[in-house]
């Protein structure tokens, strides 16, 4: 059985779909975690990693086949932890993700124009200590990583 994590400080906050707001994604992650007196190596790892995970959300999790699909929703949630370990859960409602594991392969994309290198999963992976991916077709992804600053 796990018990339940203790959070010292959070703050979560909800935007819709537009990558126009991956920009204030980060500055949150920035702004929030000037508390730790973060080095700026670990601000910047953890600022990439929201960065790909918002970013994902916005085009992977909400992608239109037509005009008429509506935006949807990311959260963004960011929650201190005991021993200096900072949490971020990003979550989308949008198309989830068949086959997580293949998803999670370095180079893997589904993007049909070229334009993505299917490295986000990894750059995320990198820039934190531990990465879970849940995510149910049709349902939604969640993402969340911790790093334990410096
Ligand atoms: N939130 C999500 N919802 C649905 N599918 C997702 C989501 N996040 C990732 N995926 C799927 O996982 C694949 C791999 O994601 P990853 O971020 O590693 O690469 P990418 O987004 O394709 O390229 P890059 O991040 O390098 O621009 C995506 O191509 C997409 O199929
Ligand atoms: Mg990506």
């Amino acid at each position: 059985m796990r018990t339940k994590q203790t959070i010292l400080n959070r703050l979560d906050c909800v935007f819709p779909a537009k990558s126009v707001n991956e920009g204030a994604a980060r500055a949150t992650v920035g702004a929030f975690l000037l508390q730790m007196d973060p080095t700026l190596e670990d601000l910047s790892d953890l600022k990439c990693a929201t960065s790909e995970a918002v970013t994902n959300a916005v085009v992977h999790g909400y992608r239109r086949d037509g005009d008429e699909k509506e935006e949807g929703e990311v959260y963004l949630s960011l929650a201190i932890l005991p021993d200096r370990v900072v949490r971020v859960t990003v979550k989308d409602k949008g198309c989830g993700i068949e086959d997580v594991a293949r998803a999670r392969t370095p180079l893997f994309t589904t993007d049909p124009a070229g334009e993505r290198s299917g490295m986000g999963f990894s750059v995320m992976e990198a820039f934190s200590d531990r990465l879970t991916v849940k995510s149910r077709p049709g349902k939604g992804t969640k993402v969340t990583f911790y790093k334990k600053m410096k």
